[in-house]
């Protein structure tokens, strides 16, 4: 059993482990921040409690959604109720970090308007009890789940009100929060939000741009992913100068925004494809990365968009330019980018279409199918390719983790070594140069998946569903985060 495979690593574990790998905790900057991540509806559970009201992602998924997977978050594993047991896990792992999100519609259910007391009770509790623990707190504000009222009553990120209403929820987090919450992320995977959402359908609340190769329901308009794009950095932009006007003062805490990064190869060394992957590169990262630094969109998607992209007005240019102190970037695959003209000639383009490229998965023959291939050379290669661009600028790594099967041994050796992997590459980009603050395992423990329901996991602890405690249960790869994280303390 588990606990026999625990004591062997205890007592050989750590030169097994440890020094098989040669990762040392001890080599990082002393305020390098290691954590595992989580996002509310994910883990919280407890959707109908205590006043919280439904987001979109509890709409779809009550919907039976997803044709592609079945489950929702009504329970998931019920953090809600659990966080002190969790906060201990922690702890006892050696995390110095946890990154979480906050709902929305249980601070404030309607969207806009009063606060809801137990949810505000219920952020204070689970602050209070990280810092108790010395565990320090990254809060994403907006992990995907809008207040569905706010939804239907104008449309949500489509609609500009976005920006007011958004700005009103940060304002109650940061009066409510700042004083213990030094790391906020106001959205975290921008970019997919919005590719999910509007363009592909895929995810709440499933607008497609034409042509659409899934099922969508809700309406279908081709500049809708520009447009909730542009609204949602204008509210980061307007959230960003709120904290620094009436909060940096008091709470010194930074304001970052979270993007799904991946590493893009060209296909060929044709100039075709690597023109293509710069393209890639711009419309999945430069597209909000481009205004945060430069205060505009990037030529290309000027070019390829057309008048369907928003313009900047000066103020909004001006607002929106410096606005992020920090960028989160949560990194998984990489992919071959082939240039690919035919996009240009179909008539009601989307934004898929409108980067005329083609994307293959980067595959290596080491990984099983299921599992996420371990090549850290792209996430070099993308981050030397931002900073050649942007320059260099702080970056949190916030989410970075490995696919199993739910039913997958507790020996989850292909995590271990994914781990293994990424964290070793990170020192080194860090002595190349990289201002890494900090890395976070997606994810503390296994939750309810957005892309894959309960079916694929990436946890360091399991919860088996069929087992109304919910109990967490220790992989092995939690145990070699832990004796990682433990080692700073292992040398005199
Ligand atoms: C992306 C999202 O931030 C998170 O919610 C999701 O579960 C993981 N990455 C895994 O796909």
């Amino acid at each position: 059993g588990f606990v026999g495979v625990e004591l062997l690593l205890m007592l050989v574990g750590s030169s097994v482990l440890l020094v098989v790998d040669g990762l040392r905790r001890d080599e990082y900057p002393p305020h390098f921040v290691f954590g595992a991540s989580t996002s509310a509806y994910q883990v919280e559970g407890a959707a109908n409690e205590d006043g919280r009201k439904p987001s979109i992602w509890d709409t779809f998924a009550h919907a039976g959604n997803a044709n592609m997977y079945k489950g929702d978050g009504d329970i998931a594993c019920d953090q809600y109720h659990k966080y002190k047991e969790d906060v201990q896990l922690m702890k006892k792992m050696g995390l110095d970090a946890y990154r979480f999100s906050i709902s929305w519609s249980r601070l404030i259910p309607d969207g806009r308007g009063p606060i809801n007391q137990k949810g505000l009770q219920y952020y204070n509790n689970l602050i209070n009890e990280l810092i108790s623990q010395g565990i320090q707190t990254h809060v994403t504000l907006y992990h995907w789940d809008l207040p569905q009222a706010l939804e239907d009553e104008y449309g949500g990120w489509v609609n500009k009100k976005i920006v007011r209403d958004f700005t009103t929820y940060a304002d109650a987090c940061f009066r409510e929060f700042g004083d213990r919450v030094k790391h906020w992320t106001t959205v975290n995977e921008g970019n997919a939000f919005v590719k999910g959402g509007y363009d592909l359908g895929y995810l709440p609340p499933q607008h497609c741009s034409p042509p659409s190769i899934y099922n969508c329901s809700k309406g279908d308009s081709s500049n809708e992913p520009y447009l909730a794009t542009h609204n949602m950095l204008l509210a980061h932009a307007s959230v960003a100068r709120l904290y620094r006007n009436k909060y940096q003062d008091k709470q010194h805490g930074l304001i970052g925004f979270n993007l799904l990064t991946f590493g893009f190869v060209p296909l060929t060394n044709t100039s075709e494809d690597i023109i293509a992957t710069r393209r890639a590169q711009d419309f999945y990262h430069g597209w909000f990365l481009n205004p945060f630094i430069f205060g505009d969109y990037p030529e290309t998607m000027k070019k390829m968009v057309g008048s369907r992209l928003p313009v900047f007005t000066k103020s909004e240019s001006n607002l929106v330019k410096g606005s992020i102190d920090f960028l989160g970037i949560n990194f998984y695959v990489s992919f071959y980018v082939k240039d690919n003209p035919r996009s240009l000639c179909i008539k009601d383009r989307d934004y898929v279409a409108d980067m005329a490229v083609e994307l293959t998965a980067y595959t290596t023959n080491k990984t099983s199918s299921d599992e996420i291939p371990i090549i850290p050379w792209t996430l070099q290669g993308l981050l030397d390719s931002l900073k050649s661009i942007y320059g260099k600028f702080p970056i949190y790594i916030q989410e970075n983790g490995q696919q199993t099967h739910r039913s997958s041994s507790l020996e989850d050796w292909p995590r271990i070594k994914y781990l293994q992997e990424y964290i070793g590459s990170i020192l080194h980009m860090q002595r190349n140069g990289h201002d890494i603050r900090g890395y976070f395992v997606w994810s503390f423990m296994d939750v309810f998946e957005l892309l894959s329901g309960y079916e694929f996991t990436y946890g360091l602890y399991y919860i088996d569903l069929k087992d109304s405690t919910l109990r967490r249960q220790p992989k092995l790869s939690s145990v070699w985060y832990s004796n990682f994280l433990n080692n700073r303390t292992m040398d005199p």
